[in-house]
C-alpha cells in the first residue's frame, strides 16, 4: 500500500550545508501555494550526484518551502503537480499523513510519510495529504518537474531504471 503513496528512493541530500546556507541568508521568500518558497538555483542542486543524474531524465526546478512552528496545512492534493520528490531538510518534529480511505464523514485511514534522515521520497501528490509541524520552523527540500505524467508512471521508470 505505502508504495501507492510514497517511495524511498535511496539516496540522501548530500548539499544539506549549501541549502542550510542558502535559507540562513536568503532574504527572499517567495509565496508558493500558501507556503513560503525559496528558489534552489540549478549550479547548487546539481552539485548533488543523485539530482545531477536525474536531471539528465527528468527537468525539474527545486525549491525549499517553510513551514512555521505550530502550523498544520490542512487536507488539499497539489493541484500544481502529480507527484513531487522531497526530503525533510531537518528531523524536526512534523508528520505529512495521506490519506488512504475514509471511514466516515469524520475518520480517515492515513499512511504517514516517513521523513528522516535527509532521504528522497518520491509522492503521490494526487492523494490528499495534509502537514502538521510542531514547534521548529520546517523546512522541506522539494523537485517541481516540468512533467504531464503521474506518480505511477515515474515510479515505474525508477523501478526499471533505478538511479
Ligand atoms: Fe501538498
Amino acid at each position: 500500500m505505502s508504495n501507492e503513496v510514497y517511495f524511498d528512493l535511496g539516496h540522501k541530500l548530500s548539499i544539506y550545508d549549501d541549502i542550510k546556507q542558502l535559507i540562513d541568508e536568503s532574504g527572499e521568500w517567495f509565496n508558493y501555494i500558501n507556503f513560503k518558497g525559496l528558489q534552489v538555483p540549478h549550479k547548487i542542486a546539481m552539485k548533488d550526484a543523485f539530482l545531477q543524474k536525474l536531471y539528465e531524465r527528468h527537468r525539474f526546478s527545486i525549491g525549499v518551502l517553510k513551514m512555521m512552528p505550530y502550523t498544520i496545512y490542512t487536507w488539499h492534493v497539489d493541484n500544481m503537480r502529480r507527484f513531487t520528490i522531497n526530503c525533510l531538510m531537518d528531523d524536526v518534529k512534523s508528520h505529512c499523513l495521506f490519506a488512504t480511505g475514509r471511514v466516515n464523514e469524520y475518520v480517515h485511514n492515513v499512511i504517514e510519510l516517513p521523513y528522516s534522515d535527509r532521504k528522497f521520497f518520491l509522492a503521490n501528490t494526487d492523494i490528499p495529504h495534509e502537514v502538521m509541524n510542531f514547534d521548529q520552523t520546517r523546512y522541506l527540500f522539494t523537485l517541481m518537474f516540468d512533467s504531464p505524467y503521474d506518480y505511477f508512471y515515474i515510479l515505474e521508470d525508477f523501478l526499471k531504471n533505478p538511479i
